[in-house]
């Protein structure tokens, strides 16, 4: 029996050139590495130079992603960005990354799901493909996540960095055993009643201002690991496996003490989960393709390793992906 799946064709990743260490911050707020180590696991992140922007490293990314997977600009025929930090209201960033790649067929708009953004990027990426109407997407997830922060709010300043990760899905017929590869499970939620638990305090609509990010952090804490954990178990389940199966837990990088619980729950060794929060802090959307750029370029992730992706965040959304690499 034949089938069409998005498959997986190449990954990319940037970082913006400066360097935040927690001791840089000592010097800002009221904190301390220890403080920031002990409660996160983060340790250093990079924030973006004046000038630089969400789409200048989107489309960073997503050249590197091209390169990788062999492919030019103009076999792309739609682009998908995650972000809740767009260069500006509209239009969307994702046709500023288009221009860039010098790309004027196909579609590319924007997707805002904040934390779970690439995990609801690449839901959707995958269902165009399988439906047929395009046939190689650029996922991207991009954040300038630095220019929304109150500098001034040690308990959420010290939690985020810049960045951006992208990956090229290609839709691909397959027969007999290739079945198996591609995406294999998807699984989104939200549940609005929780938006007032991490937002931003501003918006066209409301203040015209662009506004800062708010957190009550423990109650996102209190939800995560359970959330997770739920949508995890259900994607596993829509494709006939199970936690022991993931040779690579590609976590939305939030807090190691999350990631952690999260894998405690469901039984997964420490060493197949790919962990990035340490170097890059919380990249909202860019975290998970960052993450697989690097167990990917390392290594680590190999042609026929069963990965799974997963995120959670403000919304509250959250969301899994299962891979078959
Ligand atoms: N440095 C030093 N002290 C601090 C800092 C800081 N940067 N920030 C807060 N504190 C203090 C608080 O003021 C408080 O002091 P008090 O006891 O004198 O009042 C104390 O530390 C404890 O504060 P809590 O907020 O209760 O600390 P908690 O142990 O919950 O850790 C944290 C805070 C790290 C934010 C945690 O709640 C968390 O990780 N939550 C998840 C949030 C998250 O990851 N959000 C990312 C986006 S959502 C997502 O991606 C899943």
């Amino acid at each position: 029996m034949s089938t069409i799946r998005s498959v997986i064709k190449g990954v990319g990743g940037y970082l913006p050139a400066r360097v935040v260490t927690n001791a840089d911050l000592e010097a800002l707020v009221d904190t301390s590495d220890q403080w920031i180590t002990a409660r996160t696991g983060i340790r250093k992140r990079h924030i973006v130079a004046d000038g630089e922007l969400t789409s200048s490293m989107g489309a960073a990314a997503a050249k590197a992603a091209l390169a990788d997977a062999g492919l030019e600009p103009d076999d792309i025929d739609l682009i998908i960005l995650a972000t809740s930090t767009p260069d500006q209201t509209f239009p969307a960033s994702a046709v500023t990354i288009q221009a860039e790649l010098g790309i004027t067929h196909g579609a590319a708009f924007d997707v805002q799901a904040v934390c779970s953004g690439f995990v609801f990027a690449l839901s959707t990426a995958d269902n165009y493909l399988k439906s047929g109407q395009f046939n190689r997407a650029l996922v991207i997830g991009a954040e300038a996540f630095s220019r929304i922060l109150d500098w001034e709010d040690r308990s959420t300043c010290v939690l985020f960095g810049d960045g951006a990760g992208a990956v090229v899905v290609e839709a691909q017929k397959l027969n007999g055993v290739d079945t198996e590869r591609g995406i294999l499970a998807t699984c989104l939620r939200s549940d609005g009643r929780y938006r007032d638990k991490l937002y931003v305090d501003g918006g066209p609509s409301s203040t015209g201002t662009v506004g800062h990010l708010r957190m009550d952090g423990p109650e996102v804490f209190r939800h995560a690991v359970t959330k997770i954990s739920q949508v995890i178990t259900e994607t596993l389940g829509k494709a006939g496996y199970e936690a022991a199966d993931i040779d690579w837990f590609v976590p939305h990088q939030a807090n190691k003490r999350i990631l952690d619980g999260a894998a405690r729950k469901l039984g997964l060794a420490p060493e197949r989960v790919v962990i990035t929060v340490d170097k890059h802090a919380n990249t909202s959307a860019a975290s998970i393709p960052l993450a697989l750029t690097e167990a990917y370029t390392d290594g680590r992730i190999k042609s026929g390793d069963l990965v799974l992706l997963e995120a959670m965040g403000g919304g509250f959304t959250w969301g899994a992906l299962l891979i078959r690499w």
